[in-house]
């Protein structure tokens, strides 16, 4: 008997795909059009495939909703405000649900993001990624560092909660530069942050210029004092982590976010979405269709994008609650795993890695990865899942 994933939080996650242009770091499901989009058809096909999950998994309550991209901050806040009219239809919502909308600081107007707010968002997260106008250029980013901080102030003003995003482990980044930035972001900061490593993904153009030569990242020792500063620096004003790359005030962590990590049940809607959804006792691992033209034709003649439907096995459970729960300080339930796949932990690779310091037990019995241990926190998980 497999352990039932049908108690805790429901999440739903929209994709919008478009941005303004491609930042050359990034390998999201994100596209540039030189036509303008046609919004009104995009929501039709998002409101239609909201039926497909409903249907699958009926009753739900969602706890937290996110429209992440891309750039939805691209979107009129009336479509945000049907996209989520048309989920309320299928399912209830709960009464504190959390919504959050990804925003690019170069679409951020204050009357949008009250229209958003108006729309139901009550959660944005600010794609600000440095605070350094020579780095902005740099990383192809179409907005200034006042210009982040300007979008940043008018998410203050009109949510009550909201993030933003920095890139660090940049080419040339000094701790001391790092610790500097991060001390002035955490001071125009609230009470979350999501602090990314540069990663060169391949295929994009900091993956060609990277492998020409031509643009050199921080070596590992380098990359280990980025990442000692950021946590020191965070700890000391509050923000400890709760994941390996997001920091919050205690209580303030990003709920949908958390839905991924605790393995709980989340429908994916839009192009390249995915989902994990809790059927008959099985796990369904979903997945749309990317490109978003084709997605849209798709859902226009099926009702759904659906390209991907597969029942997770026993073992593909275990390995994905290792690998998204020890990404959280909170670390894993060992018989939560037990549970899933049906063995426990192997004492002596767990013995091993404790002996180094890499992974620990908390008062609570949760097995997690410890300060140390996060920046290798693959090998880990690796390990323990093999
Ligand atoms: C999908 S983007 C959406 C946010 C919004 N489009 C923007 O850029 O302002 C989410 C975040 O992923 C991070 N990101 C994307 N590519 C990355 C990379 N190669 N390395 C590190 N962080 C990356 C950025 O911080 C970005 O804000
Ligand atoms: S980082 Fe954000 S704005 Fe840049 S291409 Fe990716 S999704 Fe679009």
């Amino acid at each position: 008997m497999t352990e039932s994933h049908a108690s805790g939080a429901f999440g739903v996650y929209l994709h919008w795909p478009f941005c303004l242009s491609k930042c050359p770091y990034c390998d999201f499901n994100s596209h540039v059009r030189r036509a303008p989009i046609d919004e009104a058809r995009f929501l039709r096909a998002l409101t239609a495939e909201i039926a497909t999950p409903a249907e699958l998994v009926p009753g739900r309550t969602v706890s937290t909703v996110f429209f992440g991209g891309g750039t939805p901050s691209l979107m009129q806040p009336a479509t945000v405000g049907a996209v989520l009219d048309a989920l309320a239809k299928h399912w209830s919502v709960a009464p504190d649900v959390e919504v959050t909308l990804e925003a690019n600081p170069t679409s951020v107007e204050a009357t949008r993001f009250r229209g958003y707010r108006s729309a139901g968002v009550n959660r944005v997260s600010l794609g600000v990624q440095a605070l350094d106008d020579r780095v902005l250029g740099e990383l192809g980013r179409l907005h200034s560092a006042d210009e982040a901080l300007a979008a940043v102030a008018i998410a203050r003003s009109v949510f009550e909660r909201f993030s933003f995003d920095l890139i660090y482990a940049r080419p040339r980044q000094t701790p001391q530069e790092w610790a500097s930035e991060l001390k002035r972001a955490i001071a125009e900061g609230g009470e979350h942050l999501s602090l990314y490593q540069l990663t060169i993904e391949p295929e994009t153009p900091f993956f060609a210029l990277h492998a020409a030569g031509k643009l050199a990242v921080p070596d590992e020792d380098n990359a280990r004092a980025l990442y000692d500063t950021t946590q020191e620096i965070c700890a000391a004003h509050g923000l400890p982590a709760y994941e390996i790359s997001n920091h919050a005030r205690p209580g303030s962590e990003c709920r949908h976010n958390l839905v991924y990590w605790r393995t709980h049940e989340y429908a994916g809607i839009g192009p390249g979405a995915h989902g994990r959804l809790n059927i008959a006792g099985e796990r369904h691992a979903t997945a749309t269709e990317k490109r978003p033209e084709a997605w849209l034709t798709r859902v226009e003649a099926d009702g759904h994008g659906l390209v991907t439907d597969d029942i997770l096995t026993r073992e593909e459970m275990a390995d994905e609650f290792l690998l998204m729960g020890l990404r959280l300080a909170e670390g894993i339930d060992p018989q939560r795993f037990t549970a899933l796949s049906g063995r426990s932990l192997d004492p002596d690779r767990s013995a091993v890695l404790r002996e180094h310091g890499l992974i620990e037990t908390t008062a609570d019995g949760h097995l997690r990865v410890s300060l140390p241990g996060f920046p290798v926190l693959d090998a880990v998980v690796a390990d323990l899942a093999a």
